[in-house]
């Protein structure tokens, strides 16, 4: 007789149910953390799933056929995202970002962006939405996202070189389809869509340079990011990243570049702009220079479990309290608890031990 083993999700996704205080300040919107760090974007994870399957972040041993993605009973609605949206807003949150996964293909993603879009900060403005997308659906979708109301793109693209792109993404997915879905953003009225490449030494490396050229001139950023050890199951070892300072020397060499202000407190890239005016990249060092000290960053999972850092251990589930009928009030200052008490700057501790940590997957909590 075969016995059939039904796989479990993880316990580590099972997430703690927040505690609700029984008074707190109504939200001024100036949340501030146990470092002085206002809560100020909310980053949204819309599914777990990737039609990618990307190297350093959903490997196909562990993301192959008997992966187990969450139910669709386990996602969160568009109204229960929307009213989470509502209670970050009320506490500050000015940003939200949209991913994933590849955050396309949840279906009527334009749905979700219309009803964030129409949320208004505290005094009266409107929210800065984006989506970070590895660009594959963009062609069929992208017009309908503008019109919903997204303000911003940004496409994670690790290569120009076939071969290299094709096994980094690791579906053979071309190139030119990912340059498609880009044109098809601009031609749509985004401008300045970042680009998003990781580098790997001995992997992609070779290939920055000529990223860097591609869309030099274009009005597009291209922001290259240091591998980090984010989730478990991307096999991270210090000696395969190349540094930001690396980085920047390589594009400096070809094309002279000179550092640029931040466009605001907190950024997390670091911007450099052409020394002949022809645009900027960044460069993002988690890894060799964190920023942690102004991170102002929250997430909300696929399954509406909320985590005060991208390399967190455990969740806080949020969606426990809206399904078991807890008020708006009450779940706002839950929220507001987690924030107060929250302590995180993983990127300023990372050691070898935190990094064998079992932490919760990029794809689940969103990039
Ligand atoms: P904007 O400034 O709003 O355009 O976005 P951003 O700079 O936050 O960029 P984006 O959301 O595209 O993030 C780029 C990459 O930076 C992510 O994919 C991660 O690799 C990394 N990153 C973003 N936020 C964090 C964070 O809070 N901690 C760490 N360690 N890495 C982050
Ligand atoms: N290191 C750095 N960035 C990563 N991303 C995913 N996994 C990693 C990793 N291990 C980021 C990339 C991509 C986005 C979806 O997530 O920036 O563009
Ligand atoms: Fe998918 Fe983005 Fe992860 Fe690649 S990095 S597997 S495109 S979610
Ligand atoms: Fe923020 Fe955690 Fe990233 Fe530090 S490691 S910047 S605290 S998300």
């Amino acid at each position: 007789m075969s016995i059939n083993i039904i796989p479990t999700i993880d316990l580590l996704y099972a997430g703690q149910v927040p505690l609700i205080p029984a008074y707190a300040p109504a939200p001024n919107g100036q949340m501030s953390d146990t470092r002085g760090r206002l809560l100020g974007d909310l980053r949204i994870s819309v599914t777990d799933r990737c039609n990618f399957r990307c190297t350093y972040c959903m490997p196909k041993e562990v993301f192959g056929k008997g992966y187990q993605y969450l139910p669709q009973s386990e996602l969160l609605s568009f109204d229960e995202i929307t009213r989470m949206a509502r209670l970050f807003v009320a506490h500050g949150v000015t940003k939200i970002r949209l991913t994933g996964g590849e955050p396309l293909l949840r279906k009527n993603l334009e749905v979700l962006v219309k009803m964030l879009a129409a949320l208004k900060t505290p005094d009266d403005k409107p929210l800065d939405i984006a989506l970070t997308t590895n660009a594959t659906l963009l062609p069929k979708k992208v017009k309908a996202l503008k019109a919903a109301g997204l303000n911003r793109i940004t496409v994670s693209l690790d290569s120009l070189d076939e071969v290299t792109f094709r096994a980094m993404n690791d579906v053979n997915f071309p190139v030119a389809d990912v340059l498609k879905g880009i044109d098809a953003a601009h031609g749509a009225g985004f401008s300045a869509i970042k680009i998003n490449m990781v580098v790997k030494k001995g992997v992609n490396d070779q290939d920055v340079v000529a990223m860097a050229r591609h869309f030099k001139g274009s009005g597009h950023i291209v922001r290259f990011i240091e591998f980090m050890d984010v989730g478990s199951s991307n096999g991270w070892r210090m000696k395969d990243v190349i540094s930001s300072a690396e980085i920047v020397r390589m594009v400096n060499a070809d094309m002279p570049l000179v550092q640029a202000q931040s466009n605001y407190s907190g950024e997390v890239a670091k911007r450099w702009n052409y020394a002949d005016g022809s645009g900027e990249i960044g460069v993002i060092s988690s890894v060799t220079q964190a920023f942690c000290s102004t991170c102002t960053r929250t997430r909300l999972s696929t399954d509406g479990k909320l985590y005060t850092c991208l390399f967190a251990q455990s969740g806080h589930d949020l969606r426990a309290l809206m399904r078991s009928g807890k008020s708006d009030m009450q779940i706002t200052r839950a929220i507001g608890l987690i924030w107060n008490q929250r302590e995180d700057r993983y990127s300023q501790l990372r050691t070898e031990e935190t990094t064998g940590r079992k932490k919760v997957e990029m794809s689940y909590i969103g990039g």
